[in-house]
């Protein structure tokens, strides 16, 4: 049983960007029998709530997200967008990687831990990786402003980055799934 209530969670969502509340109105929330589920291999489930196009509204997206607990996803940016992620049930560990030293080296800038009730703020440069607590289940909101078409997901390990749809979640892309590899070199 997900004990949040949908109605409470997008008053907070509104609260952060008035333009998108405006939308709410068309929002379907899905029931708690049918939220996201992680498909093998993937650090979560997701499911996009709204998607507003730049003519109608400032490019937006709100998308649910239930975590595999445990599992941490890969990093990541948001394409530019900026906007925030709430904590709905569980507990959030996320790690920002400033800057291109600390890609490469492996150590994170920064480590927070989001409990039920936070909002993470997400800068429009930010960097980051997310993992979900192992016990119990984590259910987060993402919303995000401005962002373009398509995200860059990092795999240290491989040195590698890549360019893939914004639809795609923070997880390593199969190769149909890469728009673009970018290239990456240690500095
Ligand atoms: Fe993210």
């Amino acid at each position: 049983m997900i004990d949040f209530d949908p109605t409470w969670a997008l008053t907070k969502a509104g609260n952060a960007h008035s333009t998108v509340a405006d939308a709410y109105g068309e929002l379907s929330w899905p029931s708690h029998d049918n939220l996201p589920t992680p498909a093998a291999g993937q650090p979560y489930g997701r499911v996009l709530l709204l998607e507003c196009q730049p003519a109608q509204l400032p490019a937006a997206e709100l998308v649910l997200i239930r975590w595999r607990p445990g599992q941490r996803c890969a990093i990541h940016d948001h394409g530019g967008g900026h906007g925030f992620v709430y904590v709905l049930q569980g507990e959030v560990h996320n790690e920002a990687w400033p800057d291109s030293e600390s890609l490469t080296s492996g150590v994170p800038g920064q480590k927070t831990s989001w409990s039920a009730g936070s909002s993470i703020p997400i800068g429009s440069q930010c960097v980051h990786s997310m993992m979900a607590r192992a016990d119990g289940p984590t259910i987060s909101l993402h919303l995000y402003i401005g962002a373009s078409t398509a995200m860059t997901i990092y795999d240290p390990e491989s040195m590698r980055r890549f360019l893939v749809s914004n639809n795609h979640g923070a997880w390593l892309p199969d190769d149909s799934e890469i728009l673009e590899e970018l290239s990456w070199t240690k500095k």
